[in-house]
């Protein structure tokens, strides 16, 4: 997964980012690019088109839902599978290639029991809004690297997050 919230988990307001932070772009492209990203209809409406570099897989209960450069999946697994194969018919010999959630909540939510790593970029505010990345809870989390920063005055740090060893 890969996502942004604020000390209270908002991720999202009026269907759009509560905040803009320029470098925070920049770097959801670097971790991203090249990977299947898979993302909610409202996500990708959001965005309101494809992502260059990076397959695109949008998720709908809507079979008639489309969107040119885009491809559609009605379930999140049936994404996930599609973005699995995209390796495989790659070729690739990527030892952990990576399928990226990049939300919203809802899928998150579902997503969550299966997620194995979470680029976080965690901002030190408070905002208004109205969706939450609820489904995340930090004690289910160790950090692997943290990278501190800070832009007009505002701190905020990208976090990759994995699973505590059993
Ligand atoms: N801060 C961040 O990093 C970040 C990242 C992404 C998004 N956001 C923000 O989050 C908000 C959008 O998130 P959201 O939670 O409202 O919506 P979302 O998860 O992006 O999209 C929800 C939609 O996805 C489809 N969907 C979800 N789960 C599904 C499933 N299991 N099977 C089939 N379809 C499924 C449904 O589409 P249909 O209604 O078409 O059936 C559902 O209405 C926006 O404000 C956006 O800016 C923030």
């Amino acid at each position: 997964m890969m996502l942004a919230m604020d000390n209270n988990k908002l991720i999202g307001r009026e269907n759009d980012m509560p905040w803009h932070i320029p470098g925070e772009q920049i770097y959801f492209k670097q971790v991203t690019m090249g990977k299947p990203i898979i993302m909610g209809r409202k996500t990708y409406d959001s965005i309101g088109r494809p992502l260059p570099g990076r397959p695109n897989f949008v998720v709908t209960r809507n079979a008639d839902w489309q969107a040119e450069g885009v491809s559609t999946c009605t379930s999140l697994q049936m994404a996930i599978d599609a973005g699995a194969q995209y390796y495989v018919d790659q070729g690739s010999s990527e030892e952990a290639p990576e399928v990226m959630i990049i939300g919203g909540a809802g899928l998150c939510r579902e997503a969550m029991p299966q997620t194995q790593r979470i680029y976080l970029t965690a901002i030190d505010n408070e905002y208004e809004g109205d969706i939450y990345f609820d489904s995340f809870e930090w004690s289910d989390w160790v950090e692997r690297s943290r990278q501190d920063k800070e832009h007009e005055g505002l701190k905020y740090a990208y976090l990759v997050l994995e699973r505590p060893e059993t």
